[in-house]
């Protein structure tokens, strides 16, 4: 009851911004529907608002455990607008750093890169990779440097934010009370218990600058009805027939199919994951844990594609390849390691140019968010009312 006020301010927030018609469409249902109307992907308070609740308050990707393989490894990455460092400290663990320092708040760290310290570009206070403050030159006046043998106590060490890794992939939690990182990706395990994900290794990852709003590139990768319009090489491999609309179960999508042979790049050429049922060995699968971990899991993969909103009409958008054992490694299994990369690279490029196409569309005032199919498009649509039960909520 102490939240209601909060609670009831947002709503009318949320209805100011979609407008009360656009709001209604959200709840419909699906025969009724409509998607999210314009505003939601062109504002930048609602993209404000959807960082807050959606991302700082979630489990979100942050990157892969490869990327920063030795102490001293670092990565800056922005969750939901908070800069943040990721990086590997002395004792080989991973931590997420607040990026800010303690003293006048400059951005720390600006490009991936490997240090000992983290020393502020500003006035050079320096910290450890434990994030602890170690010593301030001048600042007790000419020549004098306060050192720290134990780090400076809370008003002065860097902040840490809440990380854990599973399986060499990287989670942060802003706000540090979401629930463990295991109950939240457990709709996913159950569903992939015949696959053993200890054996998955990095192989590399994929950029991507999305002309679109983030919560675009998502809907699209539900819904499998553009397939015979956008990707003719995928269509060979999985036709329309084997597809269907996915579903959620919680606070995870998943969808799957059944494909009729192996091919380059799906399953063909690289190691399998061990003991897979007949079902499993032509089976693609794939999630999207709310808000942004996207999972696509095939006979021989575990293909990551995670998006960060950069403003309400840009997006940075990474995508990680995990291989099956050494499959990832350097000296193996290089050709059809590159044709499945460049698979995932071409593939991804056919969504771009509509991503950017359906961005400018919501542009228009004859627009109002859409007739949505209802063979296809609810789990598309319950992507939109989760978006918004997660900002009241
Ligand atoms: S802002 Fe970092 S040392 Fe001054
Ligand atoms: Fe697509």
């Amino acid at each position: 009851m102490e939240n209601k006020p909060i609670e009831s301010s947002r709503l009318n927030q949320v209805k100011s911004i979609l407008g009360e018609e656009g709001y209604a469409r959200a709840f419909a249902p699906i025969e009724k529907a409509s998607g999210l109307p314009n505003p939601a992907y062109w504002s930048n308070f609602w993209l404000e608002l959807e960082k807050e609740h959606c991302f700082r308050r979630s489990w979100v990707f942050a990157g892969a455990d490869m990327e920063i393989p030795n102490p001293g490894d670092m990565k800056p990455v922005e969750i939901g607008g908070a800069p943040l460092v990721v990086l590997r400290d002395r004792d080989n663990r991973v931590r997420a750093l607040h990026n800010v320092c303690r003293h006048r708040g400059t951005r720390l760290v600006s490009a991936p890169c490997s240090k000992s310290k983290i020393t502020c570009p500003y006035h050079s206070w320096v910290y450890g990779l434990d994030g602890k403050l170690r010593a301030r030159p001048h600042f007790k006046g000419p020549n004098i440097t306060d050192t720290f043998s134990d780090g400076g106590g809370p008003d002065l060490d860097l902040i840490e934010a809440r990380c854990e890794t599973w399986n060499g992939c990287v989670f942060v939690n802003v706000s540090g009370d979401c629930e463990p990182l295991m109950d939240w990706l457990s709709p996913m395990l159950e569903r992939t218990s015949g696959h053993d994900f200890s054996k998955i290794r990095w192989a590399g990852k994929l950029d991507f600058d999305v002309k679109a709003n983030w919560k675009l590139v998502y809907e699209n990768y539900m819904e499998g009805y553009h397939v015979f319009a956008v990707h003719p090489k995928l269509l060979k491999f999985a036709p329309m027939n084997v597809r269907w609309s996915g579903e959620w179960d919680r606070h995870v999508f998943y969808n799957d199919y059944i494909f009729p042979e192996l091919d380059e790049g799906r399953g063909a050429g690289l190691p399998h994951y061990p003991n897979l049922s007949e079902d499993n060995k032509k089976r693609g699968l794939w999630f999207l844990c709310f808000p942004h971990f996207a999972a696509e899991v095939f006979p021989d993969q575990f293909t990551v594609l995670a998006c960060y909103p950069v403003s309400p009409d840009r997006t940075r958008e990474e995508l990680h390849i995990f291989l099956i054992g050494d499959a990832a490694d350097k000296d193996s299994y290089e050709e059809p390691r590159n044709a499945l990369i460049k698979i995932w690279d071409e593939l991804n490029r056919e969504d771009l140019g509509m991503l950017d196409l359906l961005q400018q569309g919501r542009l228009s005032p004859a627009y109002d968010g859409g007739r949505l199919s209802p063979h296809w498009e609810g789990p598309t649509h319950q992507f939109g009312r989760r978006i918004i039960e997660k900002i009241v909520s």
